[in-house]
């Protein structure tokens, strides 16, 4: 790849940050990563990654010599012209996105008609509007504005990042759009041109409709429960129509990450604030919520009272491949066993570490058979591949009971049962 393409500046080196900076750093781009966070930024120059994510720690290293560290805007100012924006934007008491330091970018960029500042924080749609008036009241009007939202999927985002499905850049057709769409052109993606307010609303858009139709299947799943169908065999019969899709039809214990929660919340709040109620998504969000708490009337079905018993909780990330905690059905189903008097041992391989602190009242375990040993039932709560391939005859003779939660419909319920082993999943015959 060329060595000869446009230096870029990103400011945020959290999921989206790092892994858009090792991205563009991949294709052949020096790239200036700033981050408020000092110490992050001496681990990253030391060339630790303070996140799991699979392959960007080899990206990072393959292409240490094209990325430059600092918590200064600086250097990113003095090279690049386009700063790509990726820092948190998390949801306040009130719902609405926290735009603090998104802001703190804003007020850092110069009067300059070389730069561009490119949104990759998901924000409220407006934002960009907002933020191109204050460059105007600072006297900063010559700065360019580009929507670019990320798509990107934790655990595989770096895969999502060289293989996207679409990119997505908002401007009003100057300059900054032609050169980030030329960043992206290599990857060979549709593109879609579009204005400012629109970027912004295809962000919130896709993510609130990938968090529906999970939502969607896991009502169907419960409606299957009731009426001896398989959500497996409807999801796959139901994902074959073209206009539907296969994915994201996965029925389970509930979407979790930081994402989705926050995003369908913001869009929410963007709908009431101007007077129009988003009803859909209030059904989307109730949904997830009681999804969460199901395995527990699944649990007391079996077993009657939980107080007492031992429940394992087998994996405790949102999702596979990675050691984010926000927003996990984990932390719900060990809040709500705790309350039940349950004694509740847990086991993940990645994210235990983070887990400790968010749920100190756990029983941590070194591997899932010692979080299994004398537990009376299991729930399966991260389909981790090492657990969807655990040895079901060595569970089995590891607890004391024989019931298996599978809260993501990812183990095979006749292998458990071989095993002597209850097996009740979402949805499943
Ligand atoms: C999501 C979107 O998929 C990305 O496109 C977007 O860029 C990202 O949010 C973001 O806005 O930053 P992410 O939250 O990383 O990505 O992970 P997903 O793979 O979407 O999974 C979210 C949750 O939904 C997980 O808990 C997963 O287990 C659950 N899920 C997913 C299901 O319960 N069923 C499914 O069929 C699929």
């Amino acid at each position: 790849m060329s060595a000869q393409r446009e230096p870029i500046g990103v400011i945020g080196t959290g999921y989206v940050g790092l892994v858009t900076a090792a991205g563009f750093a991949e294709l052949g781009s020096d790239v200036w990563c700033v981050d408020i966070d000092a110490e992050k930024i001496a681990r990253l120059r030391a060339g630790e990654v303070p996140i799991y994510e699979p392959g960007l720690k080899e990206l990072l290293e393959r292409n240490a010599a094209r990325l430059h560290f600092s918590t200064e805007i600086g250097g990113a100012l003095e090279h690049a012209r386009l700063l790509f924006v990726a820092v948190g934007t998390p949801p306040t008491h009130s719902g609405d996105a926290d735009l603090s330091a998104v802001n703190a970018v804003v007020a850092e960029m110069p009067n300059s008609g070389r730069h561009a500042l490119v949104m990759k924080s998901t924000v409220p749609c407006g934002t960009g509007a907002t933020i191109q008036r204050v460059f105007g009241e600072q006297g900063k009007e010559s700065l360019s504005y580009v929507s670019c939202p990320e798509f990107l999927k934790e655990g595989s985002a770096v895969k999502d990042f060289m293989h996207p499905d679409r990119v997505v850049v908002g401007d009003d057709d100057g300059w900054a759009g032609d050169a980030v769409i030329a960043l992206y052109e290599p990857l060979g993606a549709p593109l879609v041109r579009t204005d400012v307010a629109s970027a912004e609303m295809i962000k919130l858009a896709a993510n609130a409709f990938l968090a529906t139709k999970i939502s969607f299947i896991n009502e169907i799943a419960n409606v299957c429960e009731d009426t001896g169908a398989d959500v497996i065999e409807v999801a796959r019969g139901v994902g074959l129509d073209e206009r539907i899709g296969p994915r994201f039809l996965q029925a389970g214990i509930g979407y979790g990450g930081s994402c989705f929660t926050k995003d369908v919340s913001a869009l929410k709040l963007l709908a009431a604030n101007s007077g129009y109620h988003f009803q859909l998504l209030n059904a989307v969000t109730e949904v997830n919520e009681l999804q969460k708490r199901r395995v527990i009337s699944k649990l007391q079905r079996h077993l009657g009272a939980l107080a007492g018993r031992r429940i394992a909780l087998l994996g405790l990330a949102f999702k596979p491949e990675t050691d984010d905690l926000r927003g996990a059905s984990s932390l719900v189903l060990a809040a709500r066993l705790l309350a039940e008097g349950a004694v509740v041992s847990a086991y993940d391989p990645v994210a235990a570490d983070a887990a400790r602190e968010q749920m100190p009242a756990l029983d941590f375990c070194d591997s899932a058979l010692a979080a299994l040993r004398e537990a009376d039932a299991a729930v399966l709560v991260t389909e981790w591949r090492e657990l969807v391939e655990l040895d079901w005859s060595a569970v089995a003779a590891a607890m004391r009971g024989d019931l298996v939660v599978d809260g993501r419909n990812a183990l095979d319920p006749l292998r458990l049962r071989g095993a002597g082993l209850r097996y009740e999943g979402i949805g499943r015959r």
